[in-house]
């Protein structure tokens, strides 16, 4: 059972599993996910043996209007609705897979990227309810799995517009863009993240995972890269500073979001997540293609 099957993430997870996994995606229409009782239900009458929740608040800086409201829709989202659905998860004898993000550390670390036992230091509204969500998916008792995933980033059209595809129309219109430049990233193919959310699936694999680009990258060389990849001219990505860049979003937002990935290598190889040059050589002959 999928929930977030509209979503950037959960619509590629139905694209890519339709064809051999028997898939249940209520949509947000048919199941509102904050409605505890219809959630119950649900989960009651499906025989559904695994449960992967991407059903979130996504959108960082508008979730800070609602900053320290715990009866606010985005802590609903991100913190009281995954307990409860890894407390149901629990109770119905169903694995969860429960998906996260690399803002839930403060970024303050340069010399190695961020594993999974790492302190946690939430910069924002969204980091802040993302990480009690992840507490209580863990706390909850039930088989389950929390995967942080970062930027994420796809060849398909969806309404929410990542990094490489806001580049890919930004530069295709000729229009100028800013790129940071002291900021260490390892934002995932989308593809290769619904991939690795499979192989824990299949595993039934249990605590904290990272899914990320087995490599890292800055915003500046990301898409700059995918300019040359494309085409397009990389001289219109101007060069910024994450001093400069950072206090213009209502968000704080960690500086350096790179995420460890030797744990996810160590349980499933190495040829899922791959570095950012490999990941973008493949997500550019998929845009080309279609
Ligand atoms: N995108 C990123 O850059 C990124 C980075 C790191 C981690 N993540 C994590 O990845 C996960 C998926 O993110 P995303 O970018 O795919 O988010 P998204 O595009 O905003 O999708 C969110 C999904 O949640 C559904 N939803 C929201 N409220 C609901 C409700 N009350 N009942 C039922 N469904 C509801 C939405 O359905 P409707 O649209 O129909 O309302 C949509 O399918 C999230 O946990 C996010 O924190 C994302």
């Amino acid at each position: 059972m999928v929930l977030g099957g509209s979503g950037l993430v959960g619509s590629r997870v139905l694209d890519l599993w339709a064809d051999d996994v028997e898939l249940s995606a209520p949509t947000h229409a048919q199941l509102d996910v904050l409605d505890e009782g219809a959630l119950t239900a649900f989960l009651a009458q499906t025989e559904a043996p695994v449960v992967l929740n991407l059903a979130a608040w996504a959108d960082v800086d508008g979730a800070e209007p609602e900053r320290g409201n715990r009866a606010g829709r985005v802590y609903a989202l991100n913190a009281r609705y995954p307990t409860q659905l890894a407390i149901l998860c629990g109770e119905f004898g169903k694995y969860l897979v429960h998906v996260s993000t690399d803002y839930v550390f403060d970024g303050a670390t340069v010399d190695r990227a961020y594993r999974e036992g790492d302190p946690t230091g939430p910069l924002c509204w969204y980091a802040e309810t993302k990480l009690e969500g992840e507490r209580g998916v863990l706390g909850a008792g039930g088989r389950a799995c929390v995967a942080r995933i970062e930027m994420p980033f796809s060849a398909k059209p969806h309404r929410k517009l990542d990094l490489a595809r806001l580049t890919l129309a930004r530069l295709g219109r000729g229009e100028p863009m800013v790129g940071v430049v002291d900021q260490r990233i390892t934002p995932v193919f989308l593809d290769d993240a619904v991939r690795a959310m499979r192989r824990l699936v299949e595993a039934r694999f249990t605590g904290t995972i990272h899914i990320a680009a087995a490599g890292w990258t800055t915003p500046y060389a990301f898409t700059r890269a995918i300019a040359a990849r494309m085409g397009l001219n990389a001289d219109l990505v101007a060069p910024e500073t994450f001093a400069d860049f950072a206090p213009k979003r209502p968000a704080h937002r960690p500086q350096h979001s790179w995420l460890d990935v030797s744990c996810f290598e160590e349980h499933f190889g190495r040829d899922i997540l791959r570095a950012p040059e490999a990941e973008l050589d493949a997500w550019a002959q998929q845009v080309s293609a279609t």
